[in-house]
């Protein structure tokens, strides 16, 4: 029996095993050659046609069918009494007996209400925990280009991870332990096949709080799912640390003596810090959390910086400032409305074809129509999580190039949009600011002062991070590193410790 580290992240996940020796680290996704992460985001889709729809809705059309046939046999009655000879009435009285059998014909009602609630469903009225019930999955970069290659055929869970401190309702909760259950078996199962061993148990990586405005709450909330999930996963014993805790335990061993290290993880969702005493001799210790001085996160990752760069600098091509005739801008609400790919309700609302007849109408007060038109594109093509995934590449081309001109021809032909790392670095301020205060809030409260940084997670990549950190803590020294494998491998390290 084997256990295995899991890294559930917000944009990418990875497994780990460690056999005391070495990482052995999980391929998930056969379509990336070189990399052993996955995306974390799920499509879940219909090859033909779509289930069965929710009771509520069929209960709802049988009534109306009801209503309909109620009304016919209103009207029979009315021709039964006014009829001139018995014949006429003998037709009315048949019409009459015809209708009250069809009024009682259930099952028939059932089969009619189907059918024509299927005409005009689409996947967006199917409750999420329906849909995980009975759709197809598929995961990584595959899911991602069944989604771009047709949206229509079903829902793409952007990032699973972001909903599960959120205030879900009735049935989302089940729909997300169905979900994330998916992926953890199919991690499981990744991992036998490539270790050669039985998988029974994981350490998996958790944010220090978890993305969501709830608290507490939401930390138990999400820790319940992701518990729930791991057993459906076949998982029998499951533990959760600290992803910064985890990054400290892999650089751990790079040490040869006693360091206080601040270890800043900066991921898709969520900033992580800590300040922990590592020191090689404490490497087999199973209980550390002594060691950690201080720790603190929140939800402040990377998406939050594409989303930005969308409303700060890509929206004013697409009417974002406009005026109105009446002097007031374009309802900037729109846009992030358009961006809002981690609030179902939100996301919704927008897809909505109210939403589609508000931009209509705020169309015909601007004076350049045609850029709101791109607004309206992304509406109607539900385009919301293929832009934010355009502004996070255009965002991570911008770390190694000063400009760069991001194609959006799935808006509009010719669509190209040319942005600056000035631009970036405007769009990011507010984010780098909290960023920054949660670094000294975590220094704040450590009983002692770190001798070592460790910067991990994709958005250390950024040079525009990188330097505002250091700026942050001059002369601390800066301890080389993986951006993205160290919270997965010391997850690993951990799981070793269950044998
Ligand atoms: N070269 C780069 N420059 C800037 N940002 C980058 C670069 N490469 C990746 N990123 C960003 O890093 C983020 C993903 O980082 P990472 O894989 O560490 O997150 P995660 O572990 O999935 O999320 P979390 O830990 O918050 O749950 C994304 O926002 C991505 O755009
Ligand atoms: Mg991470």
């Amino acid at each position: 029996m084997a256990a295995i580290g899991i890294d559930y992240g917000t944009s990418n996940s990875e497994v780990v095993y460690f056999d005391g020796q070495q990482h052995q680290f999980i391929k998930l996704d056969p379509s990336l050659e070189a990399a052993n992460k996955i995306r974390s985001s799920v499509f879940i889709y219909y090859k033909d046609e779509l289930p069965r729809p929710p009771i509520p809705m069929i209960e709802a059309k049988i009534a109306q069918l009801k209503r309909a046939i109620s009304d016919k046999i209103e009207k029979a009655k009315e021709g039964y009494y006014q009829a001139s000879d018995p014949k006429e009435q003998r037709i009315h009285s048949a019409r009459i007996d015809e209708l009250r059998a069809e009024y009682h014909n259930l099952p028939a009602l059932q089969e009619r209400a189907i059918e024509l609630l299927l005409e005009d469903m689409t996947v967006q009225d199917l409750p999420l925990h329906q849909l995980v019930a009975t759709g197809e999955f598929a995961f990584g970069e595959e899911g991602f280009k069944r989604y771009l290659k047709m949206p229509e055929k079903g829902r793409l869970i952007y990032s699973p991870k972001n909903f599960l401190g959120a205030n879900l309702v009735s049935g989302q909760q089940e729909a997300f332990v169905g979900l994330i259950a998916k992926q953890l078996a199919f991690f499981r199962e990744s991992a036998e096949l490539q270790i050669g061993e039985t998988v029974d148990s994981a350490v998996i990586g958790r944010p220090v709080r978890f993305h969501g405005t709830r608290g507490k709450e939401g930390n138990s909330q999400a820790i319940e799912i992701m518990t729930q999930a791991a057993k459906a996963a076949g998982f029998t014993k499951v533990e959760f640390l600290e992803e910064p805790i985890a990054a400290a335990y892999k650089i751990e061993r790079t040490l040869d003596r006693h360091t206080n290290v601040l270890v800043v993880d900066i991921g898709g969702g969520t900033t992580d810090i800590c300040c922990i005493k590592l020191s090689p001799e404490k490497l087999a210790n199973l209980d550390r959390q002594l060691d950690v001085m201080s720790v603190t996160g929140t939800r402040l990752g990377g998406m939050e910086c594409d989303k930005n760069l969308i409303t700060k600098s890509i929206a004013v091509t697409m009417g974002h400032g406009m005026l109105m005739r009446n002097g007031l801008p374009v309802p900037p609400a729109y846009y992030s409305d358009m961006c809002a790919v981690d609030d179902i309700p939100k996301l919704n609302r927008f897809f909505s074809e109210d939403y589609w007849l508000d931009i209509a109408n705020t169309k015909s007060l601007v004076k350049e129509p045609k850029l709101l038109e791109r607004l309206q594109v992304v509406q109607e093509e539900k385009l919301s999580a293929r832009l934010v995934n355009s502004s996070r590449l255009a965002k991570e081309l911008l770390s190694s190039k000063d400009e760069i001109i991001l194609p959006l021809h799935y808006i509009e032909a010719d669509y190209d949009v040319k942005l600056n790392v000035d631009e970036l670095k405007r769009s990011m301020q507010s984010w780098l600011t909290r960023v920054k205060s949660l670094v000294t809030e975590c220094l704040k409260n450590s009983a002692e002062a770190p001798e070592m940084l460790f910067i991990t997670g994709g958005m250390s990549l950024s040079p525009i991070v990188k330097k505002e950190l250091l700026e942050l803590l001059p002369g601390l020294p800066v301890m080389e590193g993986d951006a993205f494998n160290s919270v997965c491998e010391g997850l690993g390290i951990q799981a070793a410790k269950f044998k």
